[in-house]
């Protein structure tokens, strides 16, 4: 393989950079012994960017009379952390750039301990300060980092400095383009994590790929002391597992027990117990079985179709991000009204708070990486931030049984120079982190001619599901009578998802003709659904259906001034959660 110099150059100088790249952070950071810096951070609004010039990390203070510094974070606005801050300031409502962050701590902690500084995510780019001390940067807005801080933390005070920047780069993760609100800030937790010398650094305990009584999985001690007896206790089983980390302190985990299985109708989670000599974790772990059978999705050996419904990560009655519990019960109660099993949480890793709410309330997760329409994949260093992205998102999530679908795109465009060949490797690269789950993309390439449908795009040899968008009735006219559509699909004994579908409509409207798309009447949405529902009768092999989507939602480029003012209309409930006519439509057939 032809291994050209300039990318070996460039994933040298990224694995250089990389050192001081976030680590991917501890899993299960809520179950550690930590302190959180959640709460009042002081910021400095910075739109020029000139703050890095200032070097204001420093926080130099005036020491002759003649000293003067044009920025200081005492007597700064503060801004709450997490939460983004479009939504604190309403000068920054629509704000792509820089704002500085910065939080004081007292800390007076024992030696022989690990310190590590816990990000749940910052959008976009993150550089981390202690005490003036740069201590590393971190791109993407949506997956957790650390650094460790152990020989770094001072006793008494500490500052905390953070460069959030949410501006847009044509080779970032998404690219230049956006169909939602680009919230910046740190948007999800912060938190010390204090860990003894050795502690669990990781684990990973899930069924064994087609079996429904088998656990495989693993678990990785970090520290001066590898070697050690494990136990990993599941009490209401009497399971007392034993084994031993080997010197570079990984255990292979591998034991039977009847479990009752993990399920929509039975969201079942064990309470597990991973103990060494110096560390213990608990965690509430699901065991299921998701698998292709033919044209089938098998959960737990039985066909399940999934009933959808997209989700982005706002809380539409604060018009904010959303990242707490409250936040996830907010949007996973609307889900499960309308009667959804399964919510995609389009179109990149929510806060885990989301995942785990979704796991205790037996909803399926589709997680899924920004790897969102136009991406440059021939600049050489995306490859690399899609790989290390996806790798920060499944380390995340492994041990959720809730998450049953990796998606690793949306729309990318097909005849984009290397898209195939990079998401071909990065499937691949998926499937090595972990061949449990499905994994999938997104494609909208579709042709309809004819009131046929031609799926053909190459990424459906490589996914276990053809999933696709289609907004026929909405962008697209239909063709035909709905029940007369046609398919051809490239793959045709491959399950069929439609991943996205609908249209918009203002709640409460119904001024204007009711079968003009121009009026965003709710008449109009309901038709689009209706006619959809009828089609589905003609999809081949069709596993689930996926409405674009629960809640109107925040996006800058939806500008008609009457019917969207800057809102995706597309939602089945309005921003206040209150029921279009095609939420009805839909509750109905979810309910057959
Ligand atoms: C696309 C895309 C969504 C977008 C939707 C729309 O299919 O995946 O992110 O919001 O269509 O146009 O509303």
């Amino acid at each position: 393989m032809k291994v050209n110099i300039l990318t070996v150059t460039l994933m040298l100088l990224l694995l250089m950079v990389n050192y001081t790249w976030g680590q991917t952070a501890m899993i299960n950071p809520q179950a550690r012994n930590s302190v959180s810096l959640n709460g009042k951070w002081n910021v400095i609004v910075d739109p020029t960017g000139i703050g890095e010039w200032r070097q204001v990390w420093l926080e130099k203070k005036p020491e002759k009379k003649t000293d003067f510094y044009e920025y200081s974070f005492d007597g700064s606005p503060t801004f709450t952390v997490p939460g983004d801050f479009n939504s604190q300031m309403c000068e920054l409502a629509f704000f792509e750039g820089i704002v500085w962050y910065r939080k004081q701590f007292n800390y007076s902690g024992i030696k022989g301990k690990h310190l590590f500084l816990y990000f749940g995510a910052v959008n976009y780019l993150s550089d981390v300060f202690l005490n003036g001390e740069k201590i590393g940067n971190h791109e993407g807005g949506f997956t957790p980092f650390q650094f460790e801080i152990t020989d770094k933390i001072q006793q008494g005070t500490n500052n905390i400095v953070v460069k959030v920047d949410n501006s847009r780069h044509s080779n970032g993760l998404p690219g230049n383009g956006y169909d939602w609100l680009n919230y910046g800030g740190i948007t999800r937790d912060v938190c010390i994590i204090e860990t003894n010398d050795t502690y669990i650094a990781d684990y990973s305990i899930h069924l064994k790929k087609g079996s429904l009584n088998t656990v495989s999985g693993s678990l990785q001690l970090a520290g001066n002391k590898p070697e050690q007896n494990i136990t990993l206790e599941i009490a209401e089983l009497d399971i007392l597992y034993q084994t031993k980390t080997n010197k570079n302190g990984l255990a292979r985990v591998e034991f039977t027990s009847d479990f009752e299985l993990w399920s929509p109708d039975n969201p079942k989670l064990y309470t597990i117990k991973i103990k060494c000599g110096t560390d213990s974790i608990s965690d509430h772990i699901g065991f299921r079985s998701i698998e292709i059978k033919g044209n089938k999705i098998l959960l737990n050996k039985k066909p399940v179709f999934l009933k959808g419904v997209n989700i982005h990560e706002e809380n539409p009655y604060s018009g904010s991000r959303a990242h707490s519990p409250e936040d996830a019960k907010i949007l996973l109660n609307a889900a499960k009204e309308l009667g959804c099993n399964l919510v995609r949480l389009a179109h990149y890793p929510h806060n885990e708070n989301m995942v785990r709410e979704a796991e205790k309330m037996g909803i399926m997760v589709w997680d899924e990486l920004p790897v969102y329409q136009h991406i440059d994949f021939s600049d050489s260093l995306v490859p690399l931030k899609m790989e290390r992205m996806l790798s920060e998102m499944v380390h995340r999530d492994k041990n959720r049984c809730g998450v049953i679908i990796w998606c690793l795109s949306n729309e990318t465009w097909s005849f984009t120079k290397n898209r195939d060949k990079e998401l071909i490797r990065l499937t691949k690269k998926c499937k090595t982190l972990d061949s449990t789950r499905l994994v999938t993309h997104v494609i909208n390439s579709q042709g309809y001619q004819n009131n046929t449908f031609n799926v053909w795009d190459t990424l459906y040899y490589h996914s276990d599901l053809i999933a696709l968008n289609e907004y026929i009735g909405w962008y697209v006219p239909w063709q035909g009578k709905p029940s007369d559509t046609k398919w051809k699909l490239v793959c045709p004994d491959k399950p069929v998802f439609i991943s996205e579908f609908g249209g918009e409509a203002l709640y409460g409207n119904n001024d204007g003709p009711k079968d003009e798309a121009a009026y965003w009447t709710e008449d109009y949405q309901e038709n689009i659904y209706r006619d959809q529902i009828e089609m589905f009768s003609t999809v081949p092999n069709l596993c689930g259906v996926c409405p674009w989507l629960l809640f109107d939602y925040k996006s800058l480029g939806r500008l008609h001034p009457v019917y969207q003012k800057g809102y995706n209309r597309k939602g089945l409930l309005s921003e206040k959660g209150e029921k279009k006519k095609a939420w009805f439509v839909m509750k109905k057939y979810y309910s057959k």
